[in-house]
């Protein structure tokens, strides 16, 4: 194998699966609420691979592993998203002590609401430096890359992560939720273009996403639920 293969990579196959390279360590988390806030609980174990397939069109009855069942379905993963720039896309709201950028790229994860209050609501607020913490924590722990937070010298504060891939189950909202990408993994379209690279994105798994690949909550409204979770 080249060493470009062993590098982490998500290569997105027409109307089919994610194909992911690169030994990418594979989890699931659960959304859990503690206080007004939330965290990630480890979930059950998953096998581990250098190569593997995960499902992307929601209807897998081995998931997140893909079982072939999209052929079956007809499914169709047409890819909708925009591959502009996240700063291009982003709108910039200034705070007193802290600005947040904002693609309103939502997979409803909800880590954007902390003790105090949500992420804009502290940018707001952010000449407090208790609020000023807690916006930067709202911002770097929001796992679709929606918000980052940006310093006053126009530095953009964010997480260091290895390269890992979280499968995501929300029993709050009583839903299976999407894929978390971390650690800056190469993600290329099925038509060949690489998106954006970055530390955190929210990939859809319920097959229903209108801004594919990315996630766009859609597994709430569709009731999305791992088969071993009905
Ligand atoms: S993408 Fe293959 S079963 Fe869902």
């Amino acid at each position: 194998m080249s060493d470009h293969k062993k590098e982490p990579r998500i290569k997105i196959t027409h109307n089919g699966p994610y194909l992911v390279s690169g030994k990418v360590p594979l989890y699931e988390k659960i959304i859990v609420p503690v206080g007004k806030h939330y965290v990630l609980q480890d979930g059950r174990e998953l096998p581990q691979s250098d190569v593997y397939a995960l499902c992307r069109c929601g209807k897998s009855k081995n998931t997140p592993f893909c079982d072939g069942s999209h052929e079956k379905v007809g499914f169709v993963g047409e890819e909708t998203a925009s591959k502009t720039k996240y700063e291009d896309r982003a709108d910039y709201m200034e705070g007193p002590g802290i600005d947040l950028l904002d693609d309103h790229r939502c997979a409803l994860a909800r880590f954007c609401h902390q003790e105090k209050g949500d992420a804009w609501e502290l940018t707001a607020r952010s000449d407090q430096d208790d609020c000023k913490k807690e916006a930067i924590q709202a911002a770097c722990e929001c796992p679709s890359g929606r918000l980052t937070a940006v310093e006053k010298t126009g530095a953009r504060i964010e997480p260091t992560y290895e390269p890992s891939i979280e499968i995501i189950q929300d029993p709050e909202k009583g839903v299976s939720a999407g894929i978390f990408v971390k650690g800056n993994i190469p993600i290329e379209s099925s038509d060949g273009e690489t998106y954006e690279i970055r530390n955190r994105v929210a990939l859809c798994r319920c097959g229903r996403s209108g801004n594919k690949p990315f996630c766009d909550v859609s597994h709430v409204s569709g009731r999305f639920k791992d088969k071993d979770k009905e």
